[in-house]
C-alpha cells in the first residue's frame, strides 16, 4: 500500500520553487488536500508572500546550497516530526529575465559567463540530487513516501533555445530513473515530471502570448500539479510524467538498450 493511496490529509510535503509557477500551484493543491506544506524558494518576498496567502510555511533557501538543505531538513523534522513528499521543483533557465519587463536574452554558449552556467546547474541539478540526498533519510523514516522532480519535455527531447538547460533536464531524467529502484525497498516511491511549455514566470516576458500565436499549446501550472500529485500516489515508481496540453499525463518510455549486466529499467 502507497502512502497517499488515500490522499494527502496529515502528510508532510516540501515544495521547492514554491513561490511561484508549477510549484507554487502543487503547494495550493496539496494544502487543499489536507497536507502541512513548506515552500521553498530563494526569492524572499515571494516566498514569504506566497506563504501567507496558502497559508503555508516558507523556507528561503537556494537549493544548491548544501549546508541550507541540512539546516531545512533537520528544521522540518524538528517542527513536523517527519516528510513524505519532497517535491523538487525549483529551476532556471541559462538566461533569465533579472526583472519583470526585461526580455530574456538569446543563448550564446560561447559568450556564456560563468555565473549562469553554475546558476543553472546549481538550481537544476545540484538542487534536486543535494535535494533528495537530504531528504531520503527523513522520508524513509516517516514511513515511506515520494519524491518527485520537475524535469521539462526538454529532458527527452533536444531543445536548442537552452542547451544548458537541456543537459540538466536530461541529468534530471537518468537519476530519477537510476535512483527509483534503490528507493523503491524503503516504499518511497521516485518520479519525474516532463512539463511541456506552461505559463510561468520562468518563460520570460511575452513568451506565453508568443508560443500561442505560434500554435503552440501552453498549459497552466495547475494542470502540472495535478500531474505531481498523480505521480506521488502512482503504485509503479520510476515514472517520467510527459505532461502535454490537452492530454493526460502519461509515462515517456525509452526504447530499452540490452546492456550486459544492467538490468533495464521497465
Ligand atoms: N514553465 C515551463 O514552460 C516549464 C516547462 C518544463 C519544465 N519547467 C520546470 O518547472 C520548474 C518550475 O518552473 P516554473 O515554470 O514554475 O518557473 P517559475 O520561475 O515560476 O518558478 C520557479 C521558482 O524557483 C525558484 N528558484 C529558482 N532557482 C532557485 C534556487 N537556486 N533555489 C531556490 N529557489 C529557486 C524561483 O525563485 C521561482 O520562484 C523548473 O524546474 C522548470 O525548469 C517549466
Amino acid at each position: 500500500m502507497g502512502k497517499f493511496d488515500n490522499g494527502f490529509e496529515g502528510s508532510i510535503a516540501l515544495v521547492t520553487g514554491g513561490a511561484s509557477g508549477i510549484g507554487r500551484a502543487t503547494a495550493q493543491k496539496l494544502a487543499e488536500a489536507g497536507a502541512t506544506v513548506i515552500i521553498a524558494d530563494r526569492n524572499e518576498a515571494l516566498a514569504k508572500a506566497s506563504a501567507q496567502e496558502m497559508g503555508v510555511e516558507a523556507a528561503v533557501f537556494d537549493v544548491a546550497d548544501p549546508e541550507a538543505w541540512q539546516d531545512v531538513v533537520s528544521g522540518i523534522k524538528a517542527r513536523h516530526g517527519g516528510l513524505h513528499l519532497a517535491y523538487l521543483n525549483a529551476g532556471i533557465m541559462t538566461y533569465r529575465a533579472e526583472s519583470p519587463g526585461t526580455p530574456r536574452p538569446g543563448f550564446d554558449l560561447a559568450a556564456m559567463p560563468d555565473a549562469n552556467y553554475r546558476q543553472i546547474m546549481g538550481a537544476n541539478v545540484d538542487g534536486v540530487i543535494l535535494g533528495a540526498r537530504t531528504c531520503i533519510p527523513l522520508i524513509a523514516e516517516s514511513g515511506g513516501g515520494a519524491i518527485v522532480a520537475t524535469a521539462s519535455a526538454a529532458g527527452v527531447i533536444p531543445f536548442p533555445p537552452d542547451p544548458i538547460y537541456t543537459a540538466t533536464k536530461h541529468a534530471v531524467v537518468g537519476f530519477v530513473r537510476s535512483l527509483a529502484p534503490l528507493l523503491e525497498p524503503q516504499g518511497i516511491g521516485c518520479h519525474a515530471i516532463l512539463p511541456g511549455v506552461v505559463d510561468t514566470g520562468l518563460l520570460g516576458e511575452g513568451t506565453a502570448d508568443k508560443a500561442r500565436s505560434l500554435g503552440v499549446p501552453v498549459i497552466a501550472p495547475e494542470e502540472i500539479a495535478d500531474a505531481v500529485l498523480g505521480a506521488a500516489q502512482s503504485p509503479k515508481t520510476g515514472g517520467l510524467w510527459l505532461c502535454l496540453a490537452g492530454r493526460p499525463p502519461s509515462r515517456y518510455a525509452f526504447n530499452p538498450v540490452d546492456v550486459l549486466g544492467i538490468p533495464k529499467p521497465e
